[in-house]
């Protein structure tokens, strides 16, 4: 079974357009802030592109799109197809596991602006080891260097007090990576000061209720990222801690 994807990711994702609307906006404005720096799109993890916007993928030449679920491509193609087509975009769906594979999938793309589309924060629940799952995901990071790529992950979800349906949506809210934490630090679970600041004031709006889950890409963009919190209701009493950024080659 796929714990990311598969027929239950589209049947809640379809059920749940109209309750993911407003986050789908905020993705489409973080999005719409930065023009593509590449003609071709590598888009990991594409599903359906439920959350994605058309006009986005419209931008590029060539949007190549990736996921192990084989529902994905011929879904993919029903939402965005016609938008493709009318911005001249060429449409290549591939299914395949283009993290285990991630060097030569980028090696085929050399030229390709890589985006992650919220698939990362999955990685925990792929390898239930929480340390094999760290490891996967900082080797994804060292796999990147050189390369202009983004991601948009899940970073913590969790229970809410407030059903969403009685809240407003918490906005965006923008905030710079940190320095990695030293050894020491994050043994004893240490943050620096204003990103605590952030963070606390963020989970503060997001209502959140008791212990969230870490989906372990706290350390994924480099020091000195600009990066974009979105929430993400997933249901009327839980939600997802989404973060989104672009990375320039380094
Ligand atoms: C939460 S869904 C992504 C949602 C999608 N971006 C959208 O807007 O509908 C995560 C997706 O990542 C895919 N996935 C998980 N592991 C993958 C891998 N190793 N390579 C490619 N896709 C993967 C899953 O099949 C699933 O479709």
């Amino acid at each position: 079974m796929n714990p990311s994807g598969g027929l239950r990711w589209h049947w809640k994702a379809w059920r749940s357009l109209q309750l993911w609307e407003p986050t789908c906006q905020d993705i489409a404005r973080w999005l719409a802030e930065k023009p593509p720096e590449r003609n071709e799109l590598l888009l990991i993890g594409a599903s359906a592109g439920w959350m994605m916007p058309s006009a986005f993928l419209s931008g590029f030449g060539k949007v190549i799109t990736y996921d192990i679920d084989p529902l994905a491509a011929p879904l993919f193609r029903w939402r965005h197809g016609k938008a493709l087509a009318a911005s001249g975009t060429a449409l290549v769906c591939q299914r395949g596991d283009a993290l285990n594979h991630l060097a030569d999938v980028l090696q085929q793309h050399r030229q390709a602006q890589v985006l992650f589309d919220n698939v990362l924060g999955q990685i925990r629940f792929h390898h239930p080891d929480v340390d094999e799952a760290s490891h996967r995901i900082a080797s994804i990071r060292r796999r990147l260097r050189g390369r202009h790529w983004g991601s948009i992950h899940d970073a913590y979800s969790g229970p809410v007090r407030t059903p969403v349906s009685r809240r407003a949506h918490t906005p965006m809210m923008r905030s710079v990576q940190p320095p990695y934490p030293t050894a020491s630090a994050r043994k004893h679970d240490r943050q620096d000061t204003p990103q605590r600041a952030a963070f606390a004031a963020f989970g503060s709006q997001l209502d959140a209720d008791g212990a969230w889950l870490d989906h372990l890409t706290g350390d994924l963009f480099p020091p000195g990222t600009q990066v974009s919190h979105i929430a993400w209701p997933h249901l009327d009493d839980y939600c997802h801690w989404l973060q989104a950024a672009w990375v320039e080659p380094q």
